[in-house]
């Protein structure tokens, strides 16, 4: 796959996808179910981080038994992370930041990948790397809409996912912003559901969203 086709699968994804849950799995026996729960709900693509030991063994159960469900790997912090992801069989990677060596490995990987940016250099890095679909992190915390709109100035053609302190009240507010493809965040799956196995209660929330979001519209 080259550079344009990764990049545009990718974009296919986030956009369909308008909502992307940031899953963070400290049981592998909770994976399943939680995917499960997530699909029942209209949310299909999930980002899964590398945030807990049994991550990986979670991503992997989720591709295998819950085959409705687009997996993907989330908080890729380097070339071996990457690689991980891409053995895996995840859709798509990405990263909360963007230091020259995870962007040279996710050139010259198949993978799609979205590194993360909070700060026109870190965006005109990932520019040159090839990278014009980013995430934007934290988001709100690194100056919400206002500063997405600020550099949108001099990058008016950058692809966008923001995430960090998005849930119910603001998601849409991100979702119109023109460069916006689709919102991430962990709302939609509270650690509390996870641990309690509030399957119900995350496919109700889904639901929710999906029927009160706009797609991106671009
Ligand atoms: C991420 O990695 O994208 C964030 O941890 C998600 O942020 P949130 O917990 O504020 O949604």
């Amino acid at each position: 796959m080259n550079a344009t086709s990764k990049q545009e699968r990718l974009a296919d994804l986030f956009r369909q996808a308008t909502v992307i849950p940031v899953l963070t799995i400290e049981r592998l026996e909770d994976a399943v179910p939680l995917a499960k729960a997530l699909v029942a709900g209209g949310v299909r693509t999930l980002e899964v981080t590398l945030r807990t030991p049994v991550a990986i063994e979670a991503a992997k159960a989720m591709i295998s038994e819950v085959p409705d469900a687009i997996v993907g790997i989330g908080t890729i912090l380097n070339a071996d992370d990457l690689v991980r992801t891409e053995a895996l069989g995840a859709k798509f990677g990405i990263s909360p930041g963007a230091t020259p060596e995870l962007l040279k490995a996710a050139a010259a990987s198949r993978l799609p990948f979205a590194p993360g940016i909070a700060t026109a250099s870190e965006l005109m890095l990932a520019l040159a790397h090839g990278f014009d679909l980013v995430k934007f992190f934290p988001a709100e915390q690194s100056g919400g809409i206002k500063a997405l709109r600020a550099l949108a100035g001099p990058f008016p053609n950058i692809l966008i996912c923001p995430t960090g302190g998005i849930g119910e009240a603001n998601a849409a507010s991100w979702l119109a912003e023109p460069n916006v493809l689709a919102v991430g965040g962990s709302w939609l799956c509270p650690a509390a559901d996870i641990r309690n196995g509030n399957w119900a209660g995350i496919t109700a929330m889904c639901e929710r969203a999906m029927k009160s979001l706009k797609p991106a519209s671009r």
